[in-house]
């Protein structure tokens, strides 16, 4: 029999755990779930047996992929990719996909909602700022930048984008302008939110100069990657632009720094949630047990990765 491990160090909501068994079961699957493991250890022992696993941020690596003797799949339920070694997976013969687009609602609300607590100063009482008239870009515009747009929008903001793969056309069709450079998004925006994945060519990508050249009072925005950050940079030019604000659900290495530093000129929140909802859960945990589903008794592999 087909068997399938969740396998989620940060768990999905119970509802997507259901949702992902019966459409397992349905199909004739076995389920076996492993939740809030602490060790790599645990996840070795229960990848041993079964033939597709359904991931988070869970880290899938080369070691994973050897102990995995009979494994045929990996769905990362999510965007981001970045955990799972595709090079290895090919090398054993396993199928790793994604599931798009499902959790990008989630993240955008996040985004919104990290914004107005920020402007409002963490809702103190004392007198804070509005999000409307105010310039928005978006480094990426991809599924998440489209849902944060589509809400700022709704906000009266006015919403810039910076994407090397999606035509000005595209962002023009949502009501967006169009920017040529990362640097004129960052000099030219109040805030910058940031929607772009980790890839040797946007780790430590952003840092002093962009940061340093954005305008007054403006307020840069991570629910991407702690990687694509030069945290050292970002720091230093924090300090030195006591105008500028950090707020960010990937909290950094130098967290403790920043606190000190900055105070409640930065916030991050405590493990990475922007798709932490039922509904972001239920939409790519049961997308992924779909795409497993569809491969196993059809082949089907549209939202492969690896070739
Ligand atoms: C993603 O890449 O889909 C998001 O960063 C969400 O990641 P998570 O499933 O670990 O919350």
């Amino acid at each position: 029999m087909t068997k399938v491990l969740i396998a989620t160090e940060k768990p999905f909501a119970p509802v997507a755990v259901k949702g992902i068994t019966d459409i397992c079961k349905e199909a004739g699957f076995e389920v076996v779930l492993l939740e809030k493991y602490t060790s790599k250890a645990e996840l070795l022992a229960a990848v041993a047996d079964v033939h597709a696993i359904i991931i988070r941020s869970d880290i899938i690596d080369a070691e994973v992929f050897d102990a995995a003797k009979q494994l045929k799949i990996v769905v990362r339920a999510g965007a981001g990719y970045d955990n799972v070694d595709l090079t290895s997976a090919t090398a054993h013969n396993v199928v790793v996909m994604n599931t798009p687009g499902q959790n990008a609602n989630a993240v955008a609300e996040l985004v919104i909602g990290m914004l107005l607590f920020g402007v409002r100063n963490r809702f103190n009482g004392t007198s804070g700022s509005e999000l409307m008239g105010k310039r928005l870009g978006l480094l990426a515009f991809g599924a998440t930048g489209r849902n944060v747009a589509r809400i700022a929008q709704g906000l009266g903001m006015e919403v810039y984008a910076f994407d090397p793969f999606t035509p000005a056309e595209a962002m023009a069709q949502a009501g967006v302008k169009h920017v040529a450079t990362q640097a004129e998004l960052f000099a030219g925006c109040d805030i910058v939110s940031m929607h772009i994945p980790a890839t040797p060519e946007t780790k430590g990508s952003i840092g002093r100069a962009l940061v340093g050249s954005m305008p007054k009072k403006a307020i840069l925005v991570n629910t991407a990657r702690k990687e694509i950050i030069n945290e050292a940079e970002l720091l230093d030019i924090l300090k030195e632009r006591e105008d500028l604000r950090y707020f960010t659900d990937i909290m950094p290495a130098n967290h403790e720094e920043m606190v000190a530093a900055l105070g409640d000129r930065y916030f991050s929140t405590p493990k990475k949630m922007g798709a932490q909802t039922s509904e972001a859960n239920i939409n790519a945990g049961l997308a992924a047990a779909r795409q497993i589903v569809g491969y196993i008794k059809e082949g089907n592999e549209r939202f492969r990765l690896n070739k």
